[in-house]
């Protein structure tokens, strides 16, 4: 297919020569200011007289080069712009840090990936998104023959040096890209991720542990297996009041001299589309939580582009509903056993939390009534779900509802003095925390961290 044509047009605007770039058309750089391109049978050097020119020029390449590959999977689904910003997140290494110092999630992760060595033992195992290579590591710990260990950032580098540094070129091989992209070279037993955002889906990097897949032997097996995300309503007529007084900013009539007020309802409307990212006493939730499975064997990268999750909540306490409260679990099904890491209000707080979602106008419901309803949850192109939520009294006919912006939470953790580990990947990142106790791999797991509100 034809995509471009160059003319080559001296000062005196003759076409001397004319010639297409094609899907096939070779073409490289040669030192500082020439290229060679190859044309049938025949190639042709173009040197240019200024590096301005030569630049020019090898933008334009670069720009049809692009159109001419077809785009990953992970590149139709994503903005440029998430991308870049999220990879740019985790090239840091102090995000790496804040992940590996939340204890509940990387020595749960090892105890996984140990208690159940038999299924790493001489095994091949692929790790998306290793990051810093940890679970690689503990992959090797677990007796693991080899390990491919893919990272989309730049932190991948540092992966490679902490391979060589701890002796294990010869068992873990990064791989620089994302998964959707690189090429691994042979099919694999085990594939390991931590893969987890907010409300379990945030980031959307489930989809590319689903996507690698296709490196699966058949029968292979997945670490974590299975998710179930759970949600209750909740009553928290503080939460609801601080959302409010949040826009209160807005009504000022005199700020400096300028009427803020017509902007008030727009600000309000901004909070609540707010999911709130904090913890919170299990006595607000007002009905056991309905569950959603998602069992990663299973699912195909597609099943996570729109969810529904339908409930219905028999209420065990009277009073105004505010919203849904979500939580999420992951289970390690291994040969040997199964191991659980859970967010839930009533286990020791992870960097995930709890997210919240607040209705439009709560519900008064008595108790013995049901609270009805559904959640779509539906991926965009940030990275990220628009959650919408509708919600019935049964008995009363009372409706509320509504649709929030999980890229896009509230940190609330954060403002009321709340402090376990830097946020997870968001577009907000605001909130600074102090960072719970670090073990390293000989700690004893009985040191872990409490949190009086809990
Ligand atoms: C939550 S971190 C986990 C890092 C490490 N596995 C750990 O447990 O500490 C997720 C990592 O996956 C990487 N990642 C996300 N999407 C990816 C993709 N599609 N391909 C490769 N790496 C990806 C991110 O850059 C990030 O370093």
């Amino acid at each position: 297919r034809l995509f471009e044509c160059i003319r080559m047009l001296p000062d005196a605007g003759v076409c001397v020569f004319k010639f297409s770039i094609t899907r096939d058309t070779e073409c490289c750089r040669v030192a500082t200011r020439s290229f060679l391109i190859t044309l049938g049978c025949f190639s042709i050097i173009m040197r240019f007289s200024t590096q301005s020119e030569f630049e020019i020029f090898h933008r334009m390449l670069c720009s049809w080069h692009e159109l001419r590959r077809p785009q990953s999977v992970f590149q139709q689904r994503t903005d440029d712009s998430s991308a870049l910003q999220y990879f740019q997140f985790y090239g840091c290494l102090s995000q790496q840090q804040n992940m590996l110092q939340d204890y509940l999630r990387t020595a749960t992760y090892q105890k996984a990936i140990l208690l159940n060595d038999v299924d790493f033992r001489d095994k091949v195992v692929l790790d998306v998104g290793c990051g810093t290579g940890i679970l690689s590591f503990f992959a090797v710990q677990a007796g693991a023959k080899k390990v491919y260990a893919v990272e989309g950032s730049s932190v991948a580098k540092y992966a490679e040096i902490l391979v060589k540094s701890n002796n294990l070129s010869n068992k873990i091989t990064v791989l620089s890209g994302k998964i959707e992209e690189v090429c691994c070279p042979e099919k694999v037993d085990v594939i390991i991720s931590e893969p987890i955002g907010y409300m379990l889906l945030n980031e959307r990097m489930l989809e590319s542990y689903l996507h690698a897949k296709k490196w699966l032997k058949p029968k292979g097996m997945m670490f974590p297996t299975q998710s179930d995300i759970h949600l209750a309503p909740f009553t928290d007529e503080q939460l609801y009041m601080e959302h409010h007084a949040r826009s209160h900013f807005w009504n000022q009539r005199c700020f400096y001299g300028v009427n803020l007020s017509g902007l008030h309802s727009s600000a309000l409307d901004e909070f609540f589309k707010q999911p709130i990212v904090d913890t919170f006493d299990m006595q607000v939730l007002m009905a056991r939580s309905v569950k959603y499975t998602i069992n990663f064997l299973e699912a195909k990268e597609e099943d996570l582009h729109r969810l529904e999750i339908p409930f219905v909540f028999k209420l065990l306490q009277s009073g105004l509903i505010h919203g849904l409260a979500f939580w999420f679990d992951v289970a390690f099904v291994g040969s040997r056993m199964t191991v659980w890491l859970s967010t839930a209000p009533n286990e020791p707080l992870t960097h995930w939390y709890q997210v919240r979602c607040l209705l439009q106008t709560p519900l008064f419901a008595k108790m013995g009534q049901t609270l009805s309803g559904r959640v779509h949850l539906i991926a965009n192109k940030r990275q990220s779900y628009d959650i919408h939520i509708t919600a019935v009294v049964d008995q009363s006919g009372f409706k509320s509802g509504n649709s929030l912006d999980l890229k896009n939470p509230f940190f609330r953790a954060s403002s009321s003095g709340l402090s376990l580990s830097s946020p997870r990947q968001s577009s907000t990142s605001t909130l600074v925390l102090l960072l719970p106790s670090h073990h390293s791999s000989t700690d004893p797991p009985v040191d872990a961290p409490t949190y009086p509100h809990l």
